[in-house]
């Protein structure tokens, strides 16, 4: 149990679970198109295992069961991802029924259950056919993603809770395009600062094309590290404001400034799209809410083999999760507060947040991990972050991308020969405590 109650948070306060579509849907049936992670998973040695999203949780089907789940818990909001390929199968043009009716489903789902839809556009499933006409790389995909985020608008908008256009807009450009770790698997540090700005220009484009339809509470969900130097040297501590410039300063300050970082802006000067200047204004359109997702720190030591980016993490002392994270919830407290000092007076949601721990149903660690970070947020509120709502990562077990099946962040086991969902320790303490009502 955790020794929180709701009241600590006042009423107003938004509990949720989050998830992402590809990770949990499963199912090309019904017209679905290929995205990125289809045909990256299904290459050998991308993924662990081999692993696939092909059936994942089969989510696409057991939905009712799911949004139960998430009811019973006592949740106020839900987050899921619409999959780009399962609406608009070639990324352009012609629209899928069955996709609609699904989102339809699901949504009113919710609704009829109480749950409040915080939806994201973009959680990674960019559709195949975009991405050999360059995916992030291109310019277009502002309007192929503004496009796509009409459609939404036309058809779910009036039912959402909240919006986000991209999940983890670092994920997308540069662990994609330059660590190669995820989708489309790219090592080249060119692609890396075209899809750096395009990212964040689709957003914004896609945030103009969703006002003009009246589409309310709009907002972007970054993902936000925690960089500390690994020693006392001044050379770590430029390695760590380095990180930190690539990881964090440079969403941030694009997004809530209207203008990149120099120092980074510097090192990628030559691969940077030209005039990406004109396009600032759109970047930083302006937003409703601020996402922020936390899970770890990064110690950062300098790495004189990369003269471009200067910086490499090393192992941590503090206790780890199973991804090989460090648990630090100060991480959590301190970026929340340095967001709303240094960044927007917007309402901070922290839109995901959880750990990985072995299979189970009795998960203690991961108690103790959700009840330091849901201090933390409350030191973040003590000390004048305006955070208005938390999600937990994840509701169920899923597809973790890189990791496949092999890492397990649900408050809801799953197993996956019978896809029976069993809940673990951690699901019945957000469930105690948001039925305390005290
Ligand atoms: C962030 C991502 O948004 C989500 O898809 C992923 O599973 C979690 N982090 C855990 O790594």
């Amino acid at each position: 149990m955790f020794s929180l109650s709701r009241s600590d948070f006042g009423s107003d306060f938004v509990f949720g679970c989050a998830t992402a579509a590809y990770q949990i849907e499963g199912g090309q049936a019904d017209g679905r198109g290929t995205s990125i992670w289809d045909t990256f998973s299904a290459t050998p040695g991308n993924v662990h295992g081999g692993d696939t999203g092909a059936i994942a949780c089969d989510h696409y089907n057991r939905w009712p069961e799911d949004l139960d789940l998430i009811a019973d818990a006592g949740f106020d909001g839900y987050r899921f991802s619409f999959a780009w390929p399962r609406l608009i199968p070639e990324g352009t043009g012609a629209v899928n029924q069955a996709g609609l009716d699904f989102y339809d489903r699901l949504i009113d789902g919710m609704l009829e259950r109480g749950i409040k839809p915080f939806a994201t556009l973009y959680h990674w499933d960019l559709p195949s056919t975009l991405q050999d006409r360059g995916g992030w790389m291109n310019r277009d995909i502002a309007g192929w993603f503004a496009d796509y985020a009409t459609l939404i608008g036309e058809h779910f908008g009036d039912r959402l809770h909240a919006t986000a256009t991209i999940n983890e807009p670092w994920c997308v450009a540069f662990l994609s395009h330059y660590l190669g770790v995820h989708a489309p698997g790219y090592r080249d540090l060119r692609a890396a600062a075209r899809a750096m700005h395009h990212v964040l220009f689709a957003h914004g484009t896609a945030i103009g094309a969703l006002r003009a339809q009246g589409v309310k509470n709009l907002g972007i969900v970054t993902n936000l590290q925690k960089c500390e130097p690994a020693s006392e040297s001044e050379a770590d501590a430029a390695a760590s404001h380095l990180f930190d410039g690539v990881f964090n300063r440079w969403y941030l300050d694009g997004v809530y400034k209207g203008q990149y970082p120099a120092d980074i802006v510097e090192r990628l000067a030559s691969y940077l799209p030209e005039r990406f200047e004109d396009d600032m204004g759109v970047v930083s359109a302006p937003l409703d809410w601020a996402g922020i997702n936390y899970y770890s720190r990064s110690l950062l030591t300098e790495d004189s083999d990369n003269p471009v980016f200067p910086a490499k993490p090393v192992d941590g002392p503090l206790e780890k999760t199973e991804m090989g994270w460090e648990i630090y919830p100060q991480g959590l407290t301190d970026l929340l507060v340095r967001v709303s000092r240094d960044y927007t007076d917007l309402p901070l949601y922290v839109t995901e947040n959880g750990m990985a721990e072995v299979e189970g149903d009795d998960d203690p660690r991961r108690v103790k991990y959700y009840e330091d970070h849901l201090r933390a947020v409350l030191a973040a509120r003590e000390a004048g972050a305006d955070v208005r709502g938390y999600f937990a990562w994840s509701l169920l077990d899923n597809y973790e991308w890189a990791e496949g099946y092999n890492k397990r962040f649900g408050l809801v086991n799953v197993d996956y020969a019978t896809q029976a969902r069993t809940v673990k320790s951690s699901y019945r303490a957000f469930q105690g405590m948001l039925h305390n009502t005290r």
